[in-house]
C-alpha cells in the first residue's frame, strides 16, 4: 500500500510540475501580415491586418498599425490577398481523370485507390484547398487518408470523409451491362461492398455499417448519372422511403448526408427526405428550387466538369454513351445554377474533382461568376458556406479568433478577377506552411 501511495504521489508531483511549466512558458506566437485580408462574412477586405497565430489556430486578428513584438516570427503577406483556405465539398480523392476506358477498372487492386489518394491529397492542398468533403471512394480509403493526414504522416487537406456512395442494384454506383460472372459493383470487388443497398432495411444497415467504419458523412446516389453505364441522369433510382431512412439513420448517428441527384424527381424526394445537400442538381425545375429554399437544402453544383468531360475525357477513353449523357445535362445544369442562385438557394462550392484532375479545383470559380455569382459570393460558397454545410463553422471557412490558421495568398485581386484563385502562391494549414512561392519568412 505504501508503495502504491508513493507511486501515486510521485506521479501527481510530476503532473503538477508539468502544469506549472505550461503556465509559465510563453505561448509561441506567429504573426502574419495580411495586406488585404478577405472577410468571408462580409465579402470585403480588411487592409493591413495582422493575424496572430498560436499553434494551429488564430488567436486574434489585429488591425492596421498593430505593433508586432520585436524578434517575433513573422510571415509577410503584406503584398498579397489573403483568404481563408478554400473548401471543396465534392471530391473523389482516390479517382484519376486519365482513366476513362471501361476496361481500366478491372486492372486495379484496392491499393491503387490509396496511391491515387496520397498523390491527389497533396495536389489539392497545394492548390489552396485546405478542406475537402470526399463523397465517394472505395471502403474506406477516404477515412484512412483523413486519419493519416490528421496525424501528420502525409500532407493533404482536412477531409470530411464518406465511404463509397450508396447505390441501388444497377444504379449509378453499380458496374452495369457486363456479364453476371463479373458481378462486382463500381468501387470494390468484395463480398461485402458497403455500396449496393436495396430497400429500407439494407439502406439503413449500410448507413450504420459505414458509420461503424468511421465515415463523417453519407453519400447516396438518388438518381442516375453521367459517368456510369445503363442508367439515365434524369431517372430516379432510390425511392422517397429509401432516401428518408438513409437521412434519418445518418442524422441519428450525427452524420450529414449528401445525395447525388441530377433528375428533378430525385432532387425533390431528396429534399423532402431531409437530405442536407443535393449534388449536381442539374435538372431542378422551379418547384424543386422553391423546395430547396424552403428546406434550407444546399445545392452543390459541379459546373466546371462539363468542359473537361467533353473536351478531355474522350481522349482517355470515355465511352460514347457517357459523352451523350453529358451533352444532355451540362448546359442545363449551368442554367439551373443561375436560376437556383437567383432564387436564393444556399450554395456550397463542390467540383467533383477526380472527374477532372485534382488540383484544378479552382477552375470552377470562373463558371460560378459567369452564371450569376459575384466573385465574393463564389468565394463565400467555398469558405463560409461550405463550412456551414459540413458543420464545421467553428473551425474553418473564416479567418477570425478561434478558427484554424488555414489560409491562402494570391498575388492578384480575386474580387476583380476570380481566376486569380487558379494560381495560389502560399498555403498554410493549421499554422504550418504547406506551400510558399512568394512569402518572406523572418527571422
Ligand atoms: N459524377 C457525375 C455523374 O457521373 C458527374 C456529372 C458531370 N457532369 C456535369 N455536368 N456536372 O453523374
Amino acid at each position: 500500500m505504501a508503495w502504491l501511495r508513493s507511486a501515486v504521489l510521485a506521479s501527481l508531483c510530476t503532473a503538477l510540475a508539468a502544469v506549472a511549466m505550461a503556465q509559465t512558458a510563453a505561448p509561441s506566437l506567429e504573426y502574419i501580415r495580411a495586406g488585404k485580408l478577405f472577410d468571408s462574412r462580409s465579402g470585403t477586405y480588411t487592409e493591413n491586418a495582422v493575424l496572430v497565430v498560436e499553434g494551429q489556430r488564430i488567436r486574434s486578428v489585429e488591425k492596421s498599425g498593430f505593433a508586432i513584438p520585436a524578434g517575433a516570427k513573422i510571415v509577410d503577406l503584406s503584398q498579397s490577398y489573403v483568404l481563408p483556405g478554400l473548401i471543396d465539398c465534392h471530391t473523389h480523392l482516390t479517382g484519376r481523370a486519365d482513366q476513362y476506358d471501361e476496361i481500366e477498372i478491372f486492372k486495379w487492386t484496392p491499393f491503387v485507390a490509396a496511391i491515387n489518394g496520397v498523390a491527389n491529397a497533396k495536389r489539392t492542398l497545394d492548390a489552396g484547398f485546405t478542406t475537402v468533403r470526399d463523397v465517394g471512394s472505395p471502403p474506406f480509403a477516404a477515412v484512412d487518408l483523413r486519419n493519416n493526414i490528421d496525424s501528420g504522416f502525409i500532407p493533404g487537406p482536412r477531409i470530411v470523409a464518406s465511404g463509397p456512395a450508396i447505390s441501388i442494384t444497377g444504379g449509378h454506383g453499380d458496374l452495369n451491362n457486363f456479364s453476371p460472372v463479373i458481378g462486382r459493383p463500381m468501387m470494390y470487388p468484395a463480398e461485402r461492398d458497403y455500396e449496393i443497398a436495396d430497400g429500407v432495411d439494407q439502406v439503413q444497415q449500410t448507413v450504420r455499417a459505414q458509420v461503424k467504419y468511421g465515415v463523417d458523412v453519407i453519400k447516396i446516389l438518388a438518381s442516375g448519372g453521367v459517368l456510369s453505364k445503363g442508367d439515365q441522369p434524369g431517372a430516379p433510382q432510390y425511392t422517397l422511403a429509401e432516401l428518408k431512412v438513409a437521412a434519418d439513420t445518418a442524422h441519428q448517428a450525427g452524420r450529414k448526408i449528401a445525395a447525388h441527384a441530377h433528375g428533378n424527381q430525385s432532387i425533390k424526394w431528396a429534399i423532402e427526405a431531409g437530405i442536407d445537400s443535393i449534388e449536381h442538381a442539374s435538372l431542378a425545375d422551379d418547384e424543386a428550387i422553391r423546395l430547396a429554399k424552403e428546406h434550407g437544402t444546399f445545392f452543390v453544383m459541379d459546373i466546371y466538369n462539363d468542359d473537361y468531360i467533353l473536351q478531355q475525357a474522350p481522349k482517355f477513353g470515355l465511352p460514347k454513351e457517357q459523352i451523350e449523357k453529358e451533352r444532355g445535362v451540362g448546359q442545363k445544369q449551368r442554367d439551373t445554377f443561375r436560376r437556383a442562385w437567383k432564387a436564393g438557394v444556399k450554395m456550397a462550392f463542390g467540383t467533383d474533382a477526380g472527374v477532372y484532375p485534382h488540383g484544378d479545383n479552382a477552375n470552377q470559380f470562373h463558371y460560378m461568376v459567369l452564371y450569376g455569382m459575384t466573385p465574393a459570393q463564389a468565394i463565400q460558397a467555398a469558405t463560409i458556406r461550405a463550412a456551414e454545410l459540413v458543420g464545421r463553422s467553428a473551425d474553418i471557412g473564416e479567418l477570425s479568433g478561434g478558427h484554424y490558421a488555414d489560409l491562402i495568398a494570391v498575388n492578384e485581386d480575386p474580387l476583380q478577377h476570380v481566376e486569380a484563385l487558379e494560381h495560389v502562391a502560399f498555403v498554410m494549414k493549421g499554422g504550418a506552411i504547406a506551400k510558399d512561392e512568394r512569402a518572406t519568412v523572418h527571422p
